[in-house]
C-alpha cells in the first residue's frame, strides 16, 4: 500500500503543542511529525474505544514479543522478552532512573550538544550536569567524541549515571558499534550506569543502521539500561509508551523498583494496542516514511548550497531533525531564531536549547509534507537575507 505523506494536516486548534502559534505561523520545532500515522495503528485504537470501557491496564506477553520481533526483523538485534519493562513514556524512564540510580548532589554525564529535557531530568532531581563536549569540526562539519574528556567525566566519582542519546539528537549522528562498546567500556570501568536513549533509533534515513546497545556483548552490558519507543517512529508521542531493556538482571529489578516507585510503569488505553499494531504492522508505512523524510533532507541540502551557503547543514543519518550551522550569520542562535520568526513565522529551536555549542546552529523538523518544507526554505531564505541588512 502506498501511503500519503503528501497531505498537509490542519493542526491548528488541535491541542497540538508545536501548533498553538499564531495564524501564519510554521512551527518547525518539537519532534512530532506532521503526517498521520498508519492507518494500521488507527484501525487497533478504535477498536479499543469501541469496547467503551477503560479500566486499568498491564502490559501484555504480546507486547513484549512485538517489541522482541522489531527488533529482530528491523535491527537483526535479539532481545529476550524477560529484560523488557514497560514505561510511560522514555522521559518519565530516565527521571525515574535518575532518582533511583543516583544521590542528590551526583553528577550524569551528557555529551553536548544534546537533546534539552535531557537537562530538566537532572537538574529538576537535584543532580549536576557534568557535560563533555563533542568536538567540532569547522571545515567538514561534523562532531567528535573528546575521549580523554569522556573518561575523565566518567572517571569523576561524583559521575554515577550518564545519558547517551543513539541516535544522536540534535546532530542526528548514528554512533557505531565500535564506538558504543568504547563508551560502554569506559563507563562500566568506573562504575557508572549508562541511560541509552534509543527512541530515535528506527530512524535512520541513510547509511548503516543503528545499533541496539542491548544486542551488544553482555561483558558491557552490565551497567546499561537500554530504551526505545514507537514514539518517534511512528508519530505516536501521545501515546506514552516506551521500552527499557535490561539485559543484567540485577540491573533489570532495580530499574523495575525505580519506574513502579515513580509510577512510570502502567499503560493508557491506547499505549498497549497502538504499540503492538505499530510493532507489527507498522514496518511499510515506516520504511516509506524514511524515503519520504531523506527526499526532504535531500532537498534542504540542495537549497541551503544553492541559495545559503553561509548556512552548513551538519551531516546526520538519523532523525527527522536537522542540525545546521549558522555560525556565519550569527553568533546567537537565540537572537537569530527569534528574528526569522518575527521576520517570517517560521518557528525553529534556537540550538541554545541544546547546550554545548548551540549558539552557532538551528534545529528545524523537517518531518513534514514537502510544500511545507518548500514554504520553510523560503522563509529561511527571506529571514537571512532580511537579517544580514540589519
Ligand atoms: C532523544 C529524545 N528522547 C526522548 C524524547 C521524548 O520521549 P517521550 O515522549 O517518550 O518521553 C524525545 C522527544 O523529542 C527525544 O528527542
Amino acid at each position: 500500500m502506498q501511503y500519503d505523506f503528501d497531505t498537509i494536516l490542519d493542526r491548528k486548534h488541535t491541542n497540538s503543542e508545536k501548533w498553538a502559534v499564531r495564524d501564519g505561523e510554521l512551527p518547525m520545532t518539537t519532534a512530532d511529525m506532521d503526517f498521520k500515522t498508519a492507518p494500521e495503528i488507527m484501525d487497533a485504537m478504535k477498536q479499543k474505544i469501541d469496547q467503551g470501557a477503560f479500566g486499568y491496564e498491564y502490559p501484555t506477553p504480546e507486547y513484549f514479543q512485538a517489541v522482541a520481533a522489531w527488533y529482530a526483523t528491523e535491527h537483526h538485534a535479539a532481545a529476550e522478552t524477560d529484560w523488557m519493562r514497560f514505561a510511560t513514556g522514555v522521559i518519565p524512564a530516565i527521571t525515574a532512573s535518575v532518582h533511583h540510580f543516583s544521590h542528590e548532589g551526583d553528577n550524569v554525564l551528557l555529551m553536548e550538544p544534546v537533546y534539552n529535557t535531557f537537562y530538566n531530568s537532572i537538574i529538576n532531581s537535584g543532580r549536576h550536569v557534568i557535560a563533555s563536549q563533542q568536538l567540532y569540526d569547522h571545515d567538514q562539519h561534523t562532531y567528535h567524541v573528546d575521549w580523554y574528556d569522556l573518561e575523565d567525566k566518567l572517571a569523576n566519582p561524583l559521575t554515577t549515571l550518564m545519558i547517551l542519546c543513539n541516535p544522536h539528537n540534535p546532530t542526528g549522528y548514528v554512533w557505531t558499534k565500535d564506538e558504543l562498546i568504547h563508551i560502554l567500556s569506559l563507563a562500566k570501568r568506573h562504575g557508572v550506569v549508562v541511560i541509552s536513549d534509543e527512541i530515535h533509533g528506527d530512524l535512520v534515513l541513510d547509511g548503516p543502521d543503528y545499533t541496539p546497545t542491548f544486542s551488544l556483548p553482555t561483558e558491557i552490558t552490565a551497567n546499561l539500561i537500554t530504551l526505545v519507543s514507537t514514539s518517534k517512529t511512528f508519530n505516536l508521542a501521545a501515546l506514552h509508551s516506551a521500552t527499557g531493556i535490561v539485559p543484567n538482571p540485577i540491573l533489570r529489578e532495580r530499574f523495575d523498583r525505580a519506574i513502579n516507585k515513580y509510577e512510570a510503569a502502567e499503560p493508557n488505553l491506547l499505549a498497549i494496542p497502538g504499540a503492538i499494531a505499530a510493532y507489527r504492522h507498522g514496518g511499510d508505512w515506516l520504511h516509506q516514511l524514511k524515503k519520504y523524510v531523506l527526499g526532504n533532507r535531500h532537498y534542504i541540502a540542495d537549497f541551503l548550497r544553492q541559495n545559503l551557503p553561509d548556512l552548513h547543514l551538519v551531516p546526520g543519518t538519523a532523525t527527522y531533525l536537522i542540525w545546521i550551522d549558522t555560525s556565519a550569520v550569527s553568533d546567537d542562535s537565540a537572537k537569530l531564531a527569534q528574528f526569522i520568526r518575527e521576520d517570517t513565522g517560521l518557528i525553529i529551536n534556537p540550538g541554545t536549547y541544546y547546550h554545548g555549542n548551540g549558539a552557532g546552529f538551528i534545529r528545524i523538523n523537517i518531518a513534514y509534507p514537502r510544500k511545507q518544507v518548500e514554504d520553510a526554505m523560503q522563509r529561511l531564505l527571506k529571514a537571512i537575507k532580511d537579517f544580514k541588512k540589519k
